[in-house]
């Protein structure tokens, strides 16, 4: 499953300079279509609302293998959505279009960085589909 947190959905509109031009349709149409190459399936999602986002964590529990998230600004003070994280006893992956630490500093802390399996900032949206293909490769592998 793919999480997007807080204003993702205004991808392409938002700050271009800094989240790029591609829409939040355009990347997850990319990543649907990575993942059908590779036999997988996986599903979208994109809230505003912090509860929601939890809500499809909770959900996710035996129902997908892995969670890709960017949880926005999310990242930097959500106890919430880390305890919804580490409740759900599936591999996550943490992704920020930006390179949160050559930002301001009060982007340099995740509070869910600790839950996740890995961190991926910096790579635009490439980051997504490197986050899929290393959940991907513990799937395969067996791996937690
Ligand atoms: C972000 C970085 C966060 O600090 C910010 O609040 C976002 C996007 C990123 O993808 O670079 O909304 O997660």
């Amino acid at each position: 499953m793919v999480l997007h947190g807080p204003n993702l959905g205004a991808l392409g509109l938002r700050e271009p300079e800094i989240y790029g031009r591609k829409t939040l349709q355009e990347i997850d149409e990319d990543l649907q279509a990575w993942a059908r190459g590779r036999g997988c399936e996986i599903e979208s999602f994109q809230s505003n609302w912090e509860g929601a986002l939890i809500d499809r964590i909770h959900q996710a529990r035996g129902q997908f293998d892995g969670i890709v998230i960017n949880p926005g600004a999310l990242t930097h003070y959500s106890i919430a959505l880390r305890d919804a994280l580490a409740a759900v006893p599936l591999p996550a992956v943490e992704v920020h279009l930006s390179n949160v630490h050559a930002r301001e500093s009060f982007r340099h802390h995740s509070v869910i960085s600790p839950v996740v399996k890995g961190v991926i900032a910096g790579l635009g949206d490439l980051g997504y589909r490197l986050a899929l293909e290393a959940l991907f490769e513990a799937c395969k592998g067996g791996g937690e």
